[in-house]
């Protein structure tokens, strides 16, 4: 049973063929009537072409109540077409009308929508050309992750989604807790955490980038590809409250070697998106973003700049002026930061490297100078942060004073000081958002597009 994927890539064929899928349009001349049917399986649709004439009275009925949005079987034969814009179309000889799609009330008609008209109905939007496109890129780039690293010798691991830790020392954590905390408050009395589910006060995980440590100081290798979590309340088009990041995580390794595999990383993935989407990012190319396939290709043509932080603060402060939140040696970079040092400074991607640790959470290496640490953040025009990682600090000594320091309980972290205790190692890794990664390869403005059901403050809807 073909899909219309292979209809379309096929040659035309003598014997008949079904396609099954939904009708995107239909066009009616005197003698001809034309649907289009796509199956989601590629961007286009495959054009019906029936002959009234010729056509019996159960497809005439079908062809005169059909409408945008009906799910059908058409049968006939993929025959080179006699129109422009695609080169074999179905003769077709019958139609089934598998469901109706009311038009008086089918949400997607086939005018443009906005896109926030779409998030509200979101269990439909896949059906459009955009999010159709945008679903096909995911996946593509999804599993071009695994292929990326398995290529490589790296090994995938399954870190855990309830966790104990705050990895990234930001306390955005969602708390899970299966006690009854309307009962609690009823009676006036405060939760017991020893008495919860697991003993202790829990979490969903912000990263699993502690745990893959543990593994990847085993394996030399890993990477996870999962969930994270994050109840921050920044409502930007780059913030989501639930994600998906690809941390991977390499032992024996320096700043340097993962700067290197972050760039090998990117590109792999664009490549493969222009390659393997072509149709579905020429599409994002003439409606989202213009200029969208040439800019995967810059990146693809050129090294990435590296700078320290101290170096990009420098720069910043010679335009200060230009800028809402002046700059200086120990801020957080902002997004204006961000877009002047990718787009004026480097004009293109930039790798910012060696933080205040002030600004960084306790696992990263401290460099000698006492102030900075082995920090990278890359950022790309248009997106701003796309990965942010580091090399670990492997010294048992040094990481036990950052987390004195930052206040946290160093029994409550033993088994991660375990890997510097025994067979420590130099390592190191990062983390990509995979949406960010999806919004830049797409060139979808809102993130919260280019997942299917969006979680941000206010809205677990689906
Ligand atoms: O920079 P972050 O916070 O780094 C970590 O979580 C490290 N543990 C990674 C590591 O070294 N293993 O997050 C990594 C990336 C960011 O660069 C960004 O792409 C994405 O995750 N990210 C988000 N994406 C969507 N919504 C959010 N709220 C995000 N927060 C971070
Ligand atoms: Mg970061």
């Amino acid at each position: 049973m073909p899909c219309i994927k292979e209809m379309l890539a096929g040659p035309a064929r003598s014997q008949e063929v079904t396609a099954r899928g939904w009708v995107r349009t239909k066009r009616e001349l005197k003698n001809l009537v034309f649907v289009e049917v796509y199956d989601g399986s590629c961007f286009n649709g495959i054009q019906c072409t029936f002959e009234r004439g010729c056509a019996d009275m159960a497809t005439q009925a079908a062809l005169a109540s059909l409408s945008t949005g009906c799910s059908v079987a058409v049968k006939g034969k993929v025959v080179p077409s006699a129109g422009s814009g695609q080169a074999v179309e179905i003769a077709a000889s019958g139609i089934d009308i598998i469901g109706d799609a009311p038009f008086e009330t089918y949400p997607l008609q086939k005018k443009r929508h906005s896109l926030e008209f779409l998030r509200e109905c979101a269990h439909l939007r896949a059906r459009t050309n955009t999010f159709g496109a945008v679903a096909r890129v995911r996946s593509c780039l999804a599993f071009g992750v695994h292929r990326f690293f398995q290529e490589r010798g790296f090994h995938c691991v399954h870190t855990p989604i309830i966790t104990a830790n705050d990895a990234e020392g930001a306390g955005a954590l969602f708390q899970v807790t299966a006690l009854d905390l309307e009962a609690l408050a009823a009676s006036g009395k405060a939760p017991d955490y020893g008495r919860d589910f697991f003993r202790k006060r829990s979490y969903l995980t912000v990263s699993g980038q502690l745990e893959a440590e543990t593994y990847a100081t085993a394996l030399s290798r890993v990477y996870t590809f999962g969930p994270a979590f994050r109840a921050e309340h920044s409502n930007t088009a780059r913030h989501l409250a639930e994600f998906w990041m690809i941390e991977p995580e390499v032992a024996f390794a320096d700043l340097g070697d993962l700067m290197d595999l972050a760039e090998e990383f990117l590109t792999y993935l664009f490549d493969l998106a222009l390659r393997e989407c072509a149709e579905d990012l020429a599409f994002f190319d003439s409606r989202m973003e213009k200029g969208l396939r040439s800019s995967l290709q810059k990146v693809l043509d050129s090294r990435f700049a590296r700078i320290t932080y101290t170096d990009a603060v420098a720069e910043l402060e010679k335009n200060a002026g230009t800028f809402t939140f002046k700059p200086f040696w120990g801020c957080d970079l902002q997004s204006e930061h961000e877009r002047f040092l990718t787009e004026q400074v480097a004009r293109g991607p930039v790798v910012i490297t060696d933080f205040p640790q002030e600004i960084k959470p306790f696992y990263m290496k401290q460099n000698d100078d006492g102030k900075t640490v082995r920090a990278m953040d890359v950022l790309f025009p248009r997106l701003g942060e796309i990965i942010g990682g580091s090399q670990r600090e492997e010294r048992l000594d040094r990481l036990e004073r950052r987390m004195t320091e930052s206040g946290m309980k160093a029994e409550d972290y033993s088994w991660y000081l375990d890997l510097r205790r025994y067979g420590t190692v130099p390592h190191g890794g990062f983390g990509m958002g995979f949406e960010r990664l999806v919004q830049y390869v797409t060139g979808m403005a809102n993130i919260r597009d280019v997942i299917p059901y969006p979680r941000v403050v206010g809205q677990a809807d689906f």
